[in-house]
């Protein structure tokens, strides 16, 4: 395992790369060459060593220097230019200006590049990296809040966790991956966001087989998001789409596909999430949430974690919720497998996940929950979760070294 102190030390500034001329025959539509081992799509920079166009697709034409592409149908299509590294960088940066997203985008580290950029236009990620082209990586999470990370160990020891189950070496140890992404956190200033990060078998040559990626990559991002959490009550519906089999459901990799299908599949029914059943037919999570009843009986109850997730949030929600039967507001906490019609008839219904941490859910299906309100011990729960955030131990809480 490499060490900070290992790390190869910076390359040049991508803005001073050699710019190579392209080779006609490799340049296809919509990716536009600008140096010997980089391309750029509507996605950012990609570095390739061995890629390979199909022959024949596409006939470029050298007119002054725009190159105009002609189909083998002989149908004109738009003129693509062949951009510099300097002309791709300034596209990339006005893209992002223009892009108006909600989300920014602050800091970015990546252990290709060995450091930490604050420029949006460069926080990009080789094509050959075995996560992009085979989803072969993992990922995970951790809320920044106030100048603290919450629950960084968790999320930390999860996402090992993944890359053991992924065999997915690790390119650095524990203490520092914890190093790299507290000092991400800290370039970027952010006080209110969150941090995402990635493991994966990292760059080498488009093959199946991992066998050609030398070194396993690191990357990591940090997200300004300052909206509060909020309390209010929504619709779930049952997913139609598959859920993943365990094997791939108690790791969090990056193939997410079910689950962003699962997602839209709720949005375009005017929900806000779909909820997975497992293979016997008990409640399981949602796309990106665990899910938890308070019985009539008040008593918490939340699916078992060996065929889905192992939520942070969910276990620090079990966690609290025990002080919660001390004060005699719950008269107990289970963890079990869940039937629909349990759920269905719960006195309260909530997702617990660190995008949302406790939302009231008021209808599954045709069901409402309850009395269709939000429930009370939900908002409890909520407001035990946003009070650990703030104030809570320091197993929960990482000072960000700013
Ligand atoms: C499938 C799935 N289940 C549950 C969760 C909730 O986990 P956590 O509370 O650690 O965010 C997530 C969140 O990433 C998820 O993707």
């Amino acid at each position: 395992m490499a060490s900070m102190a290992s790390l190869p030390s910076l390359p040049k500034p991508i803005s001073q790369t050699q710019h190579f001329p392209i080779n006609p025959a490799r340049h296809s539509r919509g990716l536009t060459v600008v140096s010997r081992n980089h391309l750029f799509s509507g996605h950012g920079l990609l570095n390739f060593q061995h890629g390979s166009f199909g022959a024949g697709e596409m006939r470029p034409i050298r007119s002054s220097n725009r190159t105009k592409a002609v189909s083998d149908s002989g149908i004109q299509v738009p003129e693509v230019p062949q951009l510099t590294s300097t002309e791709a960088i300034e596209r990339l940066k006005a893209h992002r200006e223009n892009q108006n997203g909600k989300q920014q985008f602050l800091a970015m580290y990546s252990s290709v590049f060995g450091g930490i950029t604050t420029d949006p236009a460069a926080m990009v990620i080789p094509i050959d990296d075995h996560m992009v082209h085979r989803g072969h990586g993992v990922f995970d999470t951790a809320a920044i809040k106030d100048g603290y990370l919450y629950e960084l160990d968790q999320h930390l020891d999860r996402i090992l966790r993944s890359a053991s189950m992924a065999k997915i070496d690790l390119p650095f140890d524990r203490e520092t991956i914890r190093r790299i992404l507290l000092q991400t956190v800290s370039v970027s200033k952010c006080k209110t966001g969150s941090l995402r990060y990635w493991l994966s078998a990292g760059p080498g040559d488009f093959q199946l087989s991992p066998s050609g990626c030398h070194q396993p990559s690191l990357y990591a991002i940090v997200i300004q998001d300052q909206s509060p959490f909020s309390s209010k009550g929504i619709k779930v519906v049952t997913s139609s789409i598959p859920i993943k089999p365990p094997q791939f459901a108690t790791m969090k990799s990056v193939n997410y596909l079910p689950n962003v299908l699962s997602k839209m599949e709720a949005e375009e029914k005017g929900a806000f999430a779909a909820i997975w059943l497992d293979g016997d037919g008990f409640i399981a999570e949602g796309p990106n949430m665990n899910v938890a009843f308070v019985t009539k009986e008040k008593e918490l109850v939340m699916p078992q974690f060996d065929k889905i997730l192992s939520g942070c949030t969910a276990r620090r929600v079990l966690a609290l919720a025990e002080g919660l039967v001390g004060d005699g507001k719950l008269r107990g906490v289970r963890v079990d497998n869940v039937t629909v019609e349990e759920g269905k008839k719960a006195d309260e219904m909530m997702l617990i996940g660190s995008g949302i941490l406790v939302r009231p859910v008021v209808q599954w299906d045709e069901q409402i929950i309850g009395d269709g309100k939000e429930g009370s011990l939900t908002q409890i729960l909520l407001n035990l979760i946003i009070e650990d955030m703030k104030s809570g131990p320091p197993s929960v809480r990482a000072p960000i070294p700013y």
